[in-house]
């Protein structure tokens, strides 16, 4: 019965209950629930410094909150040890930083520490996790190459390729796309759609509000710490909450290729298009 209880209140692997985030003195977040859907492509928007990184550290254990607490498979999330919680959560942060001469082999292998133990040492198993993570990013060829000595996007794809190595069944993206050219951001984007498709989830922050709309199955959208608007692109996008949100005059058409809500900002000047 209890176990019954448990799992109804719990539905989801992965939700904040009622978080209050802060750092020292400077309060970020307060009563702030969200529920990420098994299953879903879920991504987050919002202004930056409105706290969508603070509440990714927050859903991975690298902040703990002051009240409320993070629930994972069950459990919070701080009852739990780091390495079985990298067991079923990757995290790509923000500013990821390598290790100084690291090449770019070795880093996506850091991927699979969370499987390794005192008697299970490095395996077949870790050395396919590591070459089809490294092909599926497109960086096998810079396999023997210095992290340190690449350009942006390729550090951004093989950081990636490390948090897929991971195997994970729920994946933490924070701007998984900066850095990347247009092309390389749609193959990226393209990949965690095939791997929430295989039943990942994915929790992605997007500056793109397009691509968010066209990606994602569960959209949140956060503003001053809080969240805003949640639900299907489809059903919460339009002018309004663009404005809200961003303080940004748009327009919201239908996107002509996935008829998802495609954000065409208005141009503060007037007479646009009259100009030669
Ligand atoms: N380590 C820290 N110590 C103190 N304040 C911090 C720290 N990290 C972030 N902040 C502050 O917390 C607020 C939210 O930051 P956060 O990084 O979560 O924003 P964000 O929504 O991810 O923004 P962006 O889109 O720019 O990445 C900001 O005011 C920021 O200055
Ligand atoms: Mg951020």
């Amino acid at each position: 019965m209890t176990e019954i209880i448990q799992q109804s209140r719990h539905a989801h692997r992965l939700q904040g209950d009622d978080l209050t985030l802060r750092y020292d003195q400077r309060m970020i977040s307060q009563g702030l629930s969200i529920v990420v859907p098994d299953g879903s492509f879920t991504v987050i928007v919002g202004p930056n410094a409105c706290g969508k990184s603070t509440l990714l550290r927050a859903l991975s254990r690298l902040l703990k909150p002051t009240h409320g607490s993070v629930i994972l498979d069950g459990r919070s999330i701080h009852s739990l040890s780091g390495k079985d919680v990298a067991r079923r959560l990757g995290l790509l942060p923000q500013s990821a930083i390598a290790p100084d001469g690291i090449t770019v082999a070795d880093l996506v292998a850091r991927g699979r520490y969370p499987h390794q133990s005192f008697l299970q040492q490095w395996s077949s198993a870790d050395e396919e996790a590591v070459a089809s993570a490294m092909a599926a990013t497109s960086v096998t060829e810079l396999a023997g190459r210095q992290v340190d000595e690449l350009s942006g996007g390729q550090r951004q794809r093989v950081w990636v390729s490390m948090v897929l190595a991971q195997e994970t069944p729920i994946l933490l993206l924070d701007e998984p796309t900066t850095f990347l050219d247009i092309a390389h951001q749609i193959e990226l984007l393209d990949l965690l759609s095939d791997l929430n498709g295989q039943g990942r989830t994915i929790v992605a922050v997007l500056h793109d509000l397009n691509h968010a709309c066209r990606y994602a199955s569960h959209l949140v959208a956060m503003k001053d710490g809080a969240i805003v608007a949640s639900g299907k692109p489809g059903d919460i996008v339009n002018a309004a909450l663009v404005e809200i949100v961003f303080r940004l005059p748009c327009i919201v058409v239908p996107d002509p290729e996935t008829k998802t809500p495609m954000i065409i900002p208005r141009s503060r000047r007037s007479n646009f298009g009259l100009c030669k």
